[in-house]
């Protein structure tokens, strides 16, 4: 039997503690529910994430400011199990910054974060990269597949990281390949797919581990419109059967598909929106028609608005750059 990150149960005399190589069964399946309802996934408290020192410093994550003491009290949030949670916010806002903390890809400056109940800020380098493994299934928004690879082996590759035998590998590895639509292109290399089939091998290679968790950045980002209907689609099924997922996006479009849509200003959360609740549907497959429509209608708006920019004269009266400022905020803020 393989080691195993065994999770231990929050208990009054504090949170879990990870021990790496108990013996017993390996559990990469979701975070059990407790036994008042669902648990969390992520608990970040007073999380802080700096680059550099003094003035030139750079506050990535740095959660309310005090005016008098300019004390940074960091950023908190606790995301449950079964959410589907959009990260938005403008470029520099610290949205990959936090991605990468909650991801144990990159360790933050001060705060404290629970992952599925382990205190991730004791572990070790080792340590951490099992969590990575069977705690966390990633997806970027360049795919990030090994070239010249077939998509079963992409998709066998962190399980044999795992240590599971080569007959299940495959098994498991077909299996997520189907999940996501492509079991008749088991033996394409990446240069064989397109970008929507490269980004749906990814999406099998995060899911065949049975993570805790999803996390996208960006995921539909190099997506044309319809691939993006195809990857998300398969993102709201997978979190319709339970699955946590986190993803960032720049698109109003892709954060409708979130149950609660999270916005990011100078590496605070500024707005915390929940669109629908966390042990039910996501939107889409919810009201599945209603939903569509609602797309078209925004399609339609999106194309009028496209055209009207294209047919706009030459001459417009220059907007005052303070005026663009205002409207910027005021959008992120909404
Ligand atoms: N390694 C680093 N060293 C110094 N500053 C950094 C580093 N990584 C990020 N930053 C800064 O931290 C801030 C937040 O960056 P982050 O990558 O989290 O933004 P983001 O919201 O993901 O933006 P985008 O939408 O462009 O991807 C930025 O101001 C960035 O310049
Ligand atoms: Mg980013």
């Amino acid at each position: 039997m393989s080691p195993l990150l065994r999770r231990r149960r929050t208990t009054e005399t504090g949170p879990a503690e990870v021990g790496p190589l108990e013996e017993g069964p390996v559990e990469v399946g979701l975070a059990e529910p407790g036994p008042w309802g669902p648990a969390p996934v992520i608990e970040v408290r007073s999380l802080v994430k700096s680059y550099g020192e003094g003035e030139g410093a750079v506050h990535a994550l740095s959660g309310p400011v005090d005016p008098v003491t300019g004390d940074r009290a960091g950023v908190d949030l606790t995301v449950m199990q079964g959410d589907l949670v959009a990260i938005m916010g403008s470029s520099g806002s610290g949205k990959s910054t936090l991605m990468n903390i909650v991801g144990c890809l990159d360790v933050p400056t001060s705060g404290r974060y629970l992952l599925d109940g382990i205190d991730v800020g004791g572990l070790d380098e080792s340590q951490l990269s099992l969590v990575r493994n069977r705690k966390i299934g990633f997806i970027f928004q360049s795919f990030n597949l090994v070239p010249r690879t077939t998509a079963l082996a992409q998709v066998e590759l962190p399980l044999a990281y795992a240590g599971v035998k080569s007959a299940e590998r495959r098994r498991r590895a077909v299996a997520a390949l189907s999940v996501v639509g492509l079991a008749d292109r088991l033996d394409h290399r990446p240069n064989e797919l397109s970008g929507g089939q490269q980004q749906r091998v990814a999406v099998a290679r995060a899911l065949v581990t049975s993570p805790a968790m999803l996390l996208a950045d960006e995921p539909t980002g190099n997506l044309d419109s319809r691939s993006t209907d195809e990857v998300l689609g398969i993102i709201d099924r997978l979190n319709a059967t339970g699955r946590t997922v986190v993803l960032i996006t720049h698109e109003d479009e892709v954060a409708r598909h979130a149950k609660r849509v999270i916005r990011l200003v100078d590496g605070k959360v500024v707005n915390d929106v929940r669109q629908a609740p966390v042990d039910g549907l996501p939107p889409a497959l919810r009201d599945p028609d209603g939903f569509a429509h609602a797309h078209a209608d925004a399609m339609q708006i999106t194309e009028q608005y496209t055209t009207q920019q294209f047919a706009q004269p030459a001459a417009q009266p220059a907007v005052p750059q303070t005026a663009l400022l205002d409207t910027t905020l005021g959008s992120e803020q909404r």
